[in-house]
């Protein structure tokens, strides 16, 4: 009886501790992301919605397409590395470096994609509407 209770609680350890594990990955990847940097000459347009975890999983778009830590030209960044803010490097009033301005740094990495997409004759994201993905301010 005490060691079937013993197993029992060993079980249900092992599974709360999977359980927070699993979790644990989730947060590694967020599900949605607003974007909503200050320090913009006019801050003129809303934030942006990203469904992240989409994009990942159902769009296929893998992660180092948008992260990226460059070393010698290439991108060194791997899954599992720390995730820095786009405008920790990308400054949003003037280019740094090789660095491009934020806002270009966002509409290249989100708008060419989806134009080149559409251009493939593919499925696909807004690239012309702006308010497809800038929100109301
Ligand atoms: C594919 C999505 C997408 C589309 C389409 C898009 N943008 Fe953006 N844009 C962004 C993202 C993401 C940012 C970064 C927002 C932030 O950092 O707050 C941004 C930033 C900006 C900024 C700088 C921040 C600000 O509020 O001043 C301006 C200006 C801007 N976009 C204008 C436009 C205009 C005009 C269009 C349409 C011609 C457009 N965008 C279309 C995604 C998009
Ligand atoms: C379509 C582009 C895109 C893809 C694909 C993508 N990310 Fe992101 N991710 C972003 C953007 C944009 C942000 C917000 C950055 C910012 O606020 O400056 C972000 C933020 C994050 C953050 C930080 C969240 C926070 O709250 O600060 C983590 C961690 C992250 N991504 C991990 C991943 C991982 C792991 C993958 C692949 C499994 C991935 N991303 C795929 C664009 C992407
Ligand atoms: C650790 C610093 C760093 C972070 C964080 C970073 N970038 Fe960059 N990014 C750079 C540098 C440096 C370059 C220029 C690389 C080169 O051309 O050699 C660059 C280039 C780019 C380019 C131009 C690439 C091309 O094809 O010419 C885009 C677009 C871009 N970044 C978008 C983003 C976005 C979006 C994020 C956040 C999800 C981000 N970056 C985060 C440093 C960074
Ligand atoms: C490498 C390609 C790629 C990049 C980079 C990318 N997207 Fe997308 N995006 C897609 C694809 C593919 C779809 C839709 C495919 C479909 O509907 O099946 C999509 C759909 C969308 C949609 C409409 C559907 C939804 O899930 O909301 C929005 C809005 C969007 N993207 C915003 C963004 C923003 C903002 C960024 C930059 C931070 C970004 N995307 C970067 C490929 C990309």
């Amino acid at each position: 009886m005490k060691n079937r209770f013993l197993t029992l609680l060993v079980v249900v350890l092992t599974g709360m501790i999977f359980l927070s594990v699993g979790s644990l990955t989730a947060t590694d990847e967020p599900n949605e992301v607003l974007i909503q940097n200050k320090g913009y000459e006019k801050d003129k347009k809303g934030p942006v919605k990203l469904t992240h975890k989409k994009h990942n999983t159902d769009y296929k778009v893998a992660c180092a397409d948008c992260h990226h830590v460059y070393k010698d030209g290439k991108n060194v960044w791997k899954q599992g590395d720390k995730v820095e803010k786009c405008s920790k490097c990308h400054d949003p009033k003037a280019k740094e470096g090789e660095a491009i301005k934020l806002q270009n740094a966002f509409h290249k990495n989100c708008k060419d994609c989806h134009k080149a997409l559409a251009e493939a004759n593919k499925p696909t994201g807004p690239f012309k509407k702006c308010n497809d993905c800038h929100q109301k301010k």
